[in-house]
């Protein structure tokens, strides 16, 4: 794009330049060939003719209608007090002239009719163009007169309206189809992108720029791709936000199902009143919850880097203690020793549903008398929590999968579990730190592997520096050194644990 318009901006002004150049070089030759018709001697006879008859006047009128016709001319008539005849102002150079040249060779030796002959006539005297002449006037006043032909340069010759005339309808004829066919590179494209926003502004959600245009390697070019990249994720947003929806509509269906069921029953008075008022609580908790997670994960994925100082270390530890019960319950055991401080930048609220969601998992998968690992690790910049537990995984094709909004592991058993929303708040919290949460199958020998989940969190530290960033910190550790060591978690202690 940029040598294409260079290349045509460089060749019209590179024409428009030639024609001007010729066209007052030619103007100009033409102005200066018109002297060849003229002679020193022929215009020294009018001009001694007329001062002889008319005088001064006579002599000004014919310098002012000499000046008229040829351009390429210019002459003087200086008087004894050294001032041009009409006013005018003498150049230096003709001065210098008049002084190199006294009046005297002159004056005596070409004053008198004769010697101003024709060129023709054989009493002829051949003047120079250079040499100062004089003429006589009646009152006996000598004046000096120095011709001073090709004088008009090539730019003088622009002074004729003609020749600027032509050059303004040159340089038109020559820019405007230029400037057309650049307005043409540069319209089509920017109608193509226009085109295309068009259908996206009302609704056309697969609306593309078109793709010989995305194609390009110019600026343009890139700017469709950004804009098809745009329109890309608008579409993917959309569609999950469409498809969250959807699920929520229909994951609130079979409990509220159920409520009206029971409901129906406990109006029947056949004495399971108490087991419908039951169903009615469990399913009035469900609902809670299922719309408390979605509001949740509708709140995370507005939120952008929290900047809280929290204490990642405390909040793990703190969701390990409320989970030893349930985990008691179903009798799985928890491994976890509580770390060093791991002071870093979020969201309290949020990290500790994230890690809540991942260790109930963890614990309602793990089959009973199993082992949970809970481990967090960092260094300077990063946080990571791992929980490992020892159920059976999930299948590999599926991996990926659990973190979408409602998905469930169909091979799953069925026990207690949500509405599969967790993990995706968990994803949801990991994003909106500038982290990220990983599942892999841990595959150890019989059947020892469960699955692995790792929260993996960027700390944020060195942005706060000095002390006032760490003042947020209630706790009194000190917490710049301990940022610099890595935390290490309890694995080896939790191996000598285990059984
Ligand atoms: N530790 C785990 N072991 C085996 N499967 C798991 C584990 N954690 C999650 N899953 C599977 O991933 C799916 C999604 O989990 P999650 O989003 O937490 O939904 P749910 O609300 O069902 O707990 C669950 O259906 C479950 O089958
Ligand atoms: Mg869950």
């Amino acid at each position: 794009m940029f040598w294409r318009s260079f290349l045509a901006f460089w060749l019209g002004m590179a024409a428009i330049v030639a024609v001007g150049v010729a066209l007052t070089a030619s103007v100009a030759w033409q102005r200066v060939t018109s002297l060849d018709r003229l002679s020193p001697a022929n215009l020294m006879q009018d001009a001694s003719q007329l001062a002889r008859l008319e005088g001064e006047t006579g002599l000004r009128r014919w310098v002012q209608a000499m000046d008229r016709r040829y351009s390429a001319l210019r002459i003087y008539l200086v008087g004894e007090n050294g001032q041009d005849l009409l006013g005018r102002e003498i150049p230096l150079r003709v001065r210098d002239l008049l002084d190199s040249t006294p009046e005297s060779y002159a004056s005596d030796a070409l004053r008198g009719m004769a010697y101003y002959a024709a060129p023709s006539s054989p009493d002829a005297v051949r003047l120079s163009w250079w040499e100062p002449q004089s003429v006589v006037l009646p009152s006996g006043e000598s004046l000096r007169v120095v011709f001073q032909p090709y004088d008009a340069s090539q730019w003088d010759a622009l002074g004729a309206w003609q020749v600027l005339v032509a050059l303004i309808a040159i340089a038109l004829v020559v820019t405007a189809p230029l400037c057309w066919l650049l307005a043409r590179a540069v319209n089509k494209p920017v109608q193509g992108i226009q085109h295309a926003a068009r259908l996206l502004a009302v609704g056309r959600l697969d609306a593309r720029t078109p793709a010989a245009l995305s194609g390009r390697g110019d600026a343009l070019g890139q700017l469709s791709r950004d804009f098809d990249a745009m329109a890309e994720r608008m579409q993917d947003f959309v569609q999950a936000h469409e498809a969250l929806l959807r699920n929520v509509a229909h994951e609130l269906r079979s409990p509220l199902a159920r409520l009206q069921l029971s409901v129906e029953l406990a109006r029947r008075k056949d004495g399971t009143l108490d087991l419908q008022l039951d169903r009615i609580a469990r399913e009035g908790e469900r609902l809670d919850e299922l719309v408390g997670n979605t509001l949740r994960l509708a709140r995370l994925g507005g939120m952008t880097l929290p900047a809280d100082a929290v204490d990642l270390s405390e909040i793990v530890d703190q969701v390990v203690e409320n989970g030893r019960f349930e985990a008691s319950a179903r009798g799985v055991r928890i491994a976890w020793h509580v770390a060093n401080a791991v002071p870093m930048r979020g969201d309290h609220a949020s990290l500790e549903s994230a890690v809540e969601n991942i260790l109930r998992n963890a614990i309602r998968h793990s089959r009973q008398d199993g082992l949970v690992q809970v481990s967090l690790s960092a260094d300077a910049d990063r946080a990571r929590v791992e929980i490992l537990d020892a159920g059976p995984g999930v299948p590999e094709a599926e991996l990926a999968r659990i973190f979408q909004p409602f998905y469930r592991v169909r091979s799953a058993v069925p026990t207690g579990g949500g509405a599969g929303l967790g993990l995706s708040i968990v994803q949801a919290c990991a994003r909106a730190h500038g982290g990220e949460v990983l599942a892999a199958n841990a595959g150890g020998q019989d059947g020892q592997g469960g699955l692995r989940v790792s929260l993996v969190l960027p700390r944020r530290l060195a942005r706060e520096g000095g002390a006032s960033g760490r003042d947020g910190f209630a706790a009194p550790h000190q917490f710049a050194a301990e940022a610099e060591q890595p935390v290490v978690g309890q694995l080896q202690m939790v191996q000598r644990d285990a059984p």
